[in-house]
């Protein structure tokens, strides 16, 4: 447990024009260690663990059971930061009961302390019905993954007056649902702008320009864990993987040349254990002994 004041939604909802909220993903347990020891925020058990983690090629294959089981992970280590469930695909389409229920999963089961999920105001009467259930909910609005079929694919949104109009007036629709933060993802940099001055909840960009009360990133994406192209909006800050690579090699390189374990990463045994072990027993001695004897008659 870190010495950390815990973060809790009330008081991310105070830091609107604060000091900047720092949120970025994480989806087990040594990947919630180090953005906990690095100050985050906000820890977001996204749903990007599906493209990151799982090897799909998108968000909309993971299921409530799988968030859980990553959310659990994380709660686990029990950060200072927020644990931040995220509500999969299709975990909040339908019913508000089963919105609830879902939800539900993710604190009770999974350890969260708030969930986010995406979409505008056709998302209002879920967001009221958890609010109600004292559920802390962020919104996400703009480029919205788990739309990828009906957006045509992966494209910045609100570049047209009409649908930035659309994006200001859902943000509107979400903070007075009672979200505590929104997620303004892949909009232009002057929307994003407006969007935060028209709600007086924070918003937190991810390729949203640098004026939401907060960022957030993908933690593979900042450290170089990923593989392929990264979007423009990502700045990564180490090359893990090669460096992973690296010290693999350097590894297998020394165990072809026998230099590893080395006699400091080696077990040894009491030097008396070692000699009753080493020398022949009595008996057989005493054999060799009668058989030498024999002979020499
Ligand atoms: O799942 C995720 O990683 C997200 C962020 C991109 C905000 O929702």
């Amino acid at each position: 447990m870190s010495d950390r004041k815990k973060v809790t939604a009330p008081a991310v909802l105070a830091r609107k024009g604060g000091d900047k909220i720092k949120m970025v993903t994480a989806y087990d347990a040594p990947t919630a260690r180090i953005a906990d020891r690095a100050g985050a925020d906000i820890i977001l058990v996204g749903d990007s663990v599906a493209n990151v983690v799982l090897g799909y090629d998108d968000t909309l294959q993971v299921t409530i059971d799988d968030m859980v089981h990553h959310t659990a992970a994380v709660s686990r280590t029990r950060p200072a930061a927020m644990v931040l469930g995220d509500m999969p695909w299709l975990s909040y389409h339908g019913s508000v009961e089963a919105t609830v229920r879902n939800a539900g999963k993710l604190i009770r089961d999974g350890g969260a302390e708030a969930v986010k999920l995406e979409g505008g105001a056709k998302r209002v009467p879920m967001i009221e019905a958890l609010v109600a259930a004292e559920i802390p909910v962020m919104g996400h609005i703009g480029l919205t993954p788990q739309s990828v079929h009906a957006m045509g694919g992966y494209r910045v949104q609100g570049k047209h007056a009409d649908v930035a109009q659309h994006l200001v007036a859902d943000a509107k629709a979400l903070a007075a649902a009672g979200v505590f933060a929104i997620v303004l993802e892949g909009v232009p940099d002057l929307l994003a702008e407006i969007v935060s001055f028209a709600v007086d909840v924070p918003t937190i960009g991810i390729g949203a320009g640098p004026r939401c009360d907060g960022q957030v990133l993908v933690f593979h994406d900042v450290l170089g864990l990923g593989e392929g192209r990264l979007p423009k909006f990502v700045r990564q800050y180490a090359g893990l993987a090669d460096d992973a690579v690296a010290a693999l090699e350097q590894f297998f390189s020394d165990v072809e040349a026998g230099t590893f374990p080395a006699d400091a990463e080696t077990y040894h045994m009491p030097e008396e254990t070692a000699r009753s072990l080493m020398a022949p027993p009595a008996e057989e001695w005493a054999d060799d002994l009668r058989a030498d004897e024999a002979m020499e008659h």
